[in-house]
């Protein structure tokens, strides 16, 4: 079986993941691979339609453990659909969010749990895990400015909670990379595009020239 490689950035809101997963596609496709961009949660229509349950919640609202089924049924979906088909081709696959962001939110932030965040994934999605993960981070006032410039004051459920509850977020990325050095890759975020992009770069061109050798 021919293999791609599956590469997620991650990281608290307003560090800058979306745009920096675009370039990084635009980069590996001019060095010809073929790719797949795409995010969590989402990726597929249900879980487009999870996405919204998710981000524009009927009624009061979710809990905790409501939202962390929520997350991991559509992640099931993505993955079923969309990521192993798409890795099993050989194609690479860019995910904007992944599993980790249900560990930070739901399972530390949430209180939910890692290990019942890890069930719900082994259930869902046979534990699949990315190749490569790219925690960016940032200055706190300075992700407050670009949340200000970005969603002003229209937030959306998650986006719009807590400064504590994202404090957590934040510090509960930087301890998965310190737990696991070899699957998370801590980029600092506060630069340039330019700058961080060239960060981005670094750590993803071995994944390529291992695939070449
Ligand atoms: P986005 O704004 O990066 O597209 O993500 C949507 C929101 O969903 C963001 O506030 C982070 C949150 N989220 C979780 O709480 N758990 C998850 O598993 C994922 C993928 C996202």
């Amino acid at each position: 079986m021919t293999s791609g490689k599956f590469i997620v950035f991650e990281g608290g809101e307003g560090m800058g993941k979306s745009t920096q997963a675009r370039l990084l596609v635009e980069k590996l496709e001019s060095e010809g691979v073929t790719v797949r961009l795409t995010r969590e949660p989402g990726g597929t229509p249900g879980a487009e339609a999870i996405r919204a349950l998710l981000l524009d919640p009927p009624g009061e609202g979710w809990g905790p453990e409501a939202e962390a089924l929520l997350f991991a049924a559509a992640r099931a979906d993505h993955v079923a659909r969309l990521i192993r088909p798409a890795l099993e081709r050989g194609e690479w696959v860019i995910c904007d969010r992944f599993l980790d962001s249900s560990r930070a939110y739901q399972g530390r932030a949430g209180g939910v749990g890692d290990e019942a965040v890890l069930g719900l994934h082994a259930i869902g999605s046979g534990s699949l895990l990315p190749d490569l993960t790219l925690v960016l981070a940032a200055d706190n006032s300075l992700v407050a400015k670009r949340l200000r410039e970005r969603d002003g004051d229209r937030a959306d459920a998650i986006g719009g909670r807590s400064d504590s509850y994202h404090s957590e977020v934040n510090a509960a990325f930087g301890r998965f990379a310190q737990e696991e050095p070899e699957r998370f890759r801590m980029i600092e975020g506060g630069d340039s595009i330019d700058e961080v992009r060239e960060r981005v770069w670094q750590a993803v061109a071995p994944l390529l020239e291992a695939r070449q050798i």
